[in-house]
């Protein structure tokens, strides 16, 4: 059986109340997610004695979101990842969007992307799990984007511990799409991840300049710290000799995934806390996975229960199509059509290894 409760979460600038909901399942799993930014706060998963810990990196108080956040357990869009200039062209149309990172690029949809946006839910137990919907209308020109985007996002905790996240959208005029989730792990539920096991099914990936935009090149990840084919401690080599790692002070790459057949749903990654045994895996239906090392987290922000994040106390595996794609010629579109349906399907699933 499951169960889903509902609490306030306090309220925004403009006086909307934001409210968190929590899916339980009978397994020791839990999931509160705040319809503001869709934003996953906490997340329950039992180790191999069965203890449950919260797994994911955030903020006790709405407060905290509002002041400022990277992106901690957030729904992203209209478009994840970076566009180099905030720039790009369509139809012979030139657009720009915010450029929200050191003036350079624009990243995750920009000033007021789908992380910070109230979205419409409604809570349902199916057979399948405890549920939460959240639509959001995004408008024509918001963030400088085309067309109006009507967004569904569907939430669900299932039975055997896995949280399926399904994106879905429509559009009135072309426009780029590239949803993602933005949660920042931490399998032993706090302190560094270093020692957590990283396995990532990809043989290439997408090497970047100076300013975190790829090269559009795919390189081989054989012989490189990049290789995460046999799992490997994210701290063994994040610190390595490597120029791609000295660009991002870490891992923050996108993986070309490998895959039996393009739009399928297959194993992305997983991972692995050797001291608790819980286990993480990551499906997805979508050709690439971002893998961030928590790198830009100094110690600065606070989290819940009075934790400081420092330096790799997170990392993220955020489902997508590759960075700077409407730039990218060799890059599969993230264009869609009036009239098409942009879908997506993501997994994350938790078990414990002895
Ligand atoms: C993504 C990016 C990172 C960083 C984080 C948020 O993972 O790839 O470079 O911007 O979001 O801090």
């Amino acid at each position: 059986m499951f169960d889903i409760s509902v609490d306030d979460f306090g309220a925004l600038p403009d006086g909307r109340e934001a409210q968190l909901y929590t899916l339980t399942n009978e397994q020791g799993m839990s999931v509160k997610i705040t319809n503001y930014g869709g934003i996953i706060t906490e997340l329950w998963a039992p180790d191999k004695n069965g203890t449950s810990a919260d797994v994911v990196l955030g903020f006790d108080k709405l407060e905290d979101y509002l002041d400022g956040s990277p992106y901690f357990g957030a729904l992203i869009g209209r478009v994840g990842n970076r566009i180099d200039g905030g720039k790009f062209t369509l139809d012979g149309k030139i657009y720009q969007l915010a450029k929200n990172e050191n003036d350079t690029s624009h990243l995750h949809g920009g000033n007021v992307g789908f992380d910070k946006v109230l979205w419409d839910a409604e809570t349902e137990v199916t057979e399948d799990g405890a549920e939460l919907h959240l639509e959001y209308v995004s408008a024509d020109g918001e963030e400088g984007y085309p067309g109006e985007l009507t967004v569904n996002v569907t939430y669900r905790l299932t039975a055997d511990n896995e949280l399926y996240t399904d994106y879905k959208a429509t559009t009135t005029k072309a426009t780029p799409v590239n949803l993602t989730q933005h949660s920042y792990f931490n399998l032993a539920g706090k302190g560094s991840v270093e020692d957590q096991l990283m396995m990532i099914n990809a043989d290439k990936y997408t090497p970047i300049n100076d300013v975190l935009i790829p090269t559009g090149k795919l390189a081989d990840v054989a012989g490189t710290p990049f290789d995460l084919g046999e799992p490997k401690a994210i701290g063994a080599e994040v610190n390595a000799d490597h120029p791609q790692l000295k660009i991002a002070g870490g891992y923050d790459h996108n993986y070309v995934l490998n895959k039996p057949q393009e739009g399928e749903m297959s194993l992305a990654a997983e991972v692995v806390d050797p001291q608790s045994g819980r286990v993480l895996q990551v499906h997805t239906t979508e050709p690439g996975i971002q893998f961030y090392s928590g790198n830009f987290l100094d110690g600065t922000l606070t989290g819940k229960g009075g934790e400081v994040y420092e330096k790799h106390a997170g990392f993220c595996l955020e489902p997508q199509h590759f960075p700077d794609s409407p730039n990218q010629s060799n890059f599969k579109s993230i264009i869609l059509q009036p009239g098409d349906v942009y879908s997506s399907t993501m997994t994350f699933s938790f078990s414990v290894s002895k």
